[in-house]
């Protein structure tokens, strides 16, 4: 029953299901090795069905009993699941099934985690419970019965039913089977409760192992402002009795919204000053946004396969974006958005893996949930409010939900509502989701008495399977300041359509500094020539702070790139107009902190490739510490004022207004700790009574080679807790000597407390060796050969952590020839080994471009 051989998917395959469902009712009796699971589902014929074809997904499913309207039935088994014959009338189909969720590592499915039975059936892990027709355009109410000794056990919905030894869960609102969940075992929860806008009480439960009580009050309090958020921003209301998260230990990815019961990886909701940082409790508070939010926009409205994945995945990161920037602060939040987008669909758009925001054809779904996906998604949905206004985005956005509630739709569906409620011809901007690739723009300015013409080209590169681009629409939001520094311009959007187009802007005194892409209004990779000093002065007079940022940005990537490429540097200008940033006591210390941030390696390696120089990690690493360092030295001065300005007095709360200050904090401890012998930071270490500043003073120590003691304090201190000890790997890996990388990543595998069954253990290890490009590209080739061992290790276990891990290949063609064949060898020794996942095998297949 298990995939032979991949098959790849098509979008333009799609055919409407044959049989839809009524009703599922399932009973589960909990048993680590042998779990019966009952089902009983009414099915009827679809008036819409091309085929009369039954057809029912299953996968790892030990068969006990089938039956139609009670009597018996033998199913033929086939690629994937099983076929029957079946009345052209509605019917009552009934199996049991035997599982084994004590063997399940793959985590997908039912499955155990630390002594917890519990599920993940996005995207297509429902098969691995019962048969069923497991796609996202077959809905239904459930309900569930659980049957076992565990203290808890909870499905999705209401509660409708207990008694000893049993629950029964009842989920009104129909659902694809990728939204069902089940979870058991013994567990705790923090209560609380959220009235709704029309005066509903709603019980909210967040649901944690004994111990880990104390890290739940910062989640529960991000679910009742996503709640309170979704109803004054979007009009959107929860529709159940009772809302329950609950943490768990093992789990592929950060959450997973099911109605009603949302689980997440216990690196996504747990934490408390002492074991979390700053950066933590933002992303904490982001993910739950993001999971509470997918009750509407994923749940309520579905999508109709997995090719519209965007629909729900872009507009709710979009969502959830939006949500930060009101909690924080909106410059900040897109500035740091843009950095992710950059560093991870960017990478992705400029390489083999590049995809289109709804691609045609897939073959392992789950490699597909993607920042092209996500973070492009997100992108996409900015632009359109940006085209159509902050009035025909909502009207849209009501329209849409009006229009579409209880259905599984597509990315069609979802532009002709803004057709509809805005009127404005979407047929152009379609290209967003269609054509892969990081559009190009060039910018060229042209002065005449009073006129200012700004002219405008966009190229989008082939991309794997697409070679020739048609024109975006693209909103590209502009000001224009005087020589002063005053903005004689404000802000306006203009749309470019065509492949070139010139602007004009009349009246103006003398000629203006143009400040393009404010607030990065497309996700496009803009191409200007322009001084180091016209930047300068950007950073120092932009209104715009993306812009700010951005104009700092370049002059720092014009630094590094004149140091590795051995020319020179315009040093001075960047210095100094950082320094007055530094400096600015008004400005947000978290911007001024992002001001401070190098360009990190794998930016700069692509920055080179892209203007056609080969990147060389060790190069780019070394560049990078000469003028850390002598950045460092030249702001001497100035830091220990700075440092103790950005003392935090009050007690610690993850506030943005704290975490700004610490984030800039560290910043000058990292300059200081190359001046002062690592005093500073070691004194940090010692007195730290947060994990922001612990471990960001252990970082700096690690930095200065003097490390060795914090460590063994560190680890002393908090070998019991997972989350805490992740961190403790990751830094050692992150923070070691480019030619010790290897040696730490096998040392530390070696550590009593490395296991690969645990996802978020096995990437601290080798998320950060990836993300460490002067240690995995040592030159002898061993980073690559390491990382390649463990992915054969671990892909019999966990298929998709190997997959989505062997992303740290993916950028190999921007390196010189003897890495790439370095890479290739270990790409085809991965291809070659017998029983390969078709997870991994697609995705080395797809970066070793065969
Ligand atoms: N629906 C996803 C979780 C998921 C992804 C399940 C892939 C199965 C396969 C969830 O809503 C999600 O997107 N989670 C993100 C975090 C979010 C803040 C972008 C995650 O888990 O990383
Ligand atoms: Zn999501």
């Amino acid at each position: 029953m298990k995939d032979a051989s991949p098959q790849t998917i098509y979008l333009t395959d799609y055919t409407p299901p044959t049989y839809l469902v009524d009703q599922v009712d399932l009973t589960f009796r909990l048993s680590p090795n042998a779990t019966r699971v009952i089902s009983r589902i009414a099915f009827r014929p679809n008036p819409d069905a091309v085929s009369k074809r039954f057809f029912l997904h299953g996968e790892e499913l030990t068969p006990i009993s089938s039956s139609i309207d009670g009597a018996p039935v033998t199913p033929r088994e086939v690629e994937g699941g099983i076929e029957v014959d079946v009345p052209d009338a509605p019917f009552v189909w009934e199996a049991e099934v035997e599982i084994a969720p004590a063997a399940n590592t793959a985590l997908e499915g039912l499955y155990m985690s630390n002594g917890m039975y519990c599920t993940q059936c996005e995207a297509e892990g429902f098969r691995k419970i019962t048969w069923y027709p497991d796609r996202p355009d077959v809905m239904a109410p459930f309900k569930v019965r659980i049957e076992g000794d565990e203290p808890v056990m909870l499905s999705n919905g209401n509660p409708t039913g207990s008694g000893d030894g049993w629950t029964e869960w009842t989920d009104p609102w129909p659902k694809p089977a990728y939204l069902f969940a089940l979870v058991a075992g013994d567990l705790v929860a923090r209560e609380d409760s959220f009235t709704t806008m029309s005066g509903k009480h709603v019980d909210l439960k967040l649901w944690v192992r004994p111990g880990d009580e104390g890290k739940t009050a910062f989640g529960m309090e991000a679910l009742k402002k996503s709640m309170k958020w979704d109803e004054d921003v979007y009009g959107r209301e929860y529709d159940l009795d009772i809302f329950q998260i609950v943490a768990v230990s093992d789990f592929n990815m950060g959450a997973m919204e099911n109605k009603g019961l949302n689980i997440f990886n216990t690196s996504a909701v747990l934490c408390s000053p002492e074991t979390s940082t700053d950066a933590n409790f933002e992303r904490i508070e982001a993910i739950i946004a993001h999971e509470y939010f997918h009750n509407w926009t994923g749940n309520r409205i579905t999508c109709r396969d997995w090719f519209q994945l965007s629909l729900k995945e872009g507009l709710t990161v979009f969502r959830d974006q939006s949500f930060s920037a009101d909690m924080r602060s909106p410059s900040v939040c897109r500035i740091s958005d843009v950095l992710s987008l950059r560093g991870r669909q960017f990478r992705e758009d400029n390489g083999p893996l590049a995809h289109q925001v709804q691609p045609d054809s897939f073959v392992e779904i789950n490699n597909f949930y993607t920042s092209t996906i996500y973070e492009k998604g997100a992108e996409v949905i900015r632009m359109l409010k940006t085209l159509v206004g902050d009035e025909g985005y909502k009207k849209a956005l009501d329209l849409y939900f009006d229009r579409h509630d209880g259905q599984a739709c597509t990315i069609d569906d979802w532009l002709t509502v803004f057709q509809d409620a805005t009127g404005r011809d979407l047929g152009q901007f379609k290209r967003w989701y269609k054509q892969a690739g990081t559009p190009r723009l060039r910018v060229s300015e042209d002065w005449n008495d009073g006129t200012y013409q700004l002219t405008f080209t966009q190229t989008t590169p082939p991309t794997p399977g697409q070679e020739v681009k048609e024109p975006f629409v693209i909103p590209i939001a502009v000001g224009l300041i005087g020589p002063n520094g005053d903005e004689v311009v404000g802000t306006q959007v203009l749309e470019m359509t065509e492949g070139t187009q010139t602007f004009t802007f009349e009246g103006l005194a003398a000629k203006p500094v143009p400040s393009i892409l404010r607030g990065f209004s497309a996700p496009v990779i803009l191409e200007r020539e322009t001084s180091a000093q016209e930047r300068a002065f950007l950073l120092a007079n932009d209104t715009d702070e993306f812009n700010r940022w951005e104009a700092g940005r370049s002059l720092a990537k014009e630094v590094l790139t004149a140091l590795i490429t051995g020319k020179e540097a315009p040093q001075a200008i960047y210095f100094d107009a950082l320094a007055s940033v530094l400096r600015e006591d008004h400005t947000d210390p978290d911007f001024r902190a992002l001001a401070l941030a190098i360009p990190s390696a794998d930016d700069m390696a692509q920055t080179l490739f892209d203007s056609g120089v080969t990147p060389d990690p060790d190069v780019i690493h070394d560049a990078t510490e000469t003028l850390k360092q002598s950045r460092a030295e030249y702001f001497q001065d100035m830091l220990p004022r700075l440092l103790s300005e950005m003392t935090v007095t009050e007690p610690f709360a993850p506030t943005h207004e704290q975490a700004g200050k610490r984030a800039l904090g560290h910043g000058i401890l990292q300059m200081l700790t190359r001046l002062d012998g690592s005093k500073a930071a070691q004194a940090l270490f010692d007195r730290a009574d947060n994990m922001t500043l612990s471990l960001g003073a252990l970082a700096c120590l690690l930095n200065a080679g003097k490390a060795d003691a914090a460590l063994a304090t560190f680890r002393d201190k908090w070998q019991d807790d997972a989350l805490v000890m992740d961190k403790w790997f990751m830094l050692q890996v992150a923070h070691a000597d480019p030619d010790k990388a290897a040696e730490t990543v096998t040392r530390l595998t070696q550590d009593p407390a490395f296991t690969m069954k645990n996802p978020n253990r096995f990437r601290s290890v080798f998320g950060a060796f990836a993300g460490h490009p002067a240690g995995f590209h040592q030159k002898d080739g061993s980073g690559y050969r390491l990382l390649a061992d463990w992915l054969i290790k671990l892909d019999p276990i966990n298929p998709q952590i190997t997959a989505r891990m062997s992303g740290a290949f993916e950028t190999w063609k921007r390196y010189d020839g003897d890495r790439q064949s370095l890479i290739a060898d270990q790409l085809d020794r991965i291809l070659a080994t017998p029983g390969l996942s078709r997870d991994t095998t697609e995705m080395i297949s797809r970066i070793r471009g065969a």
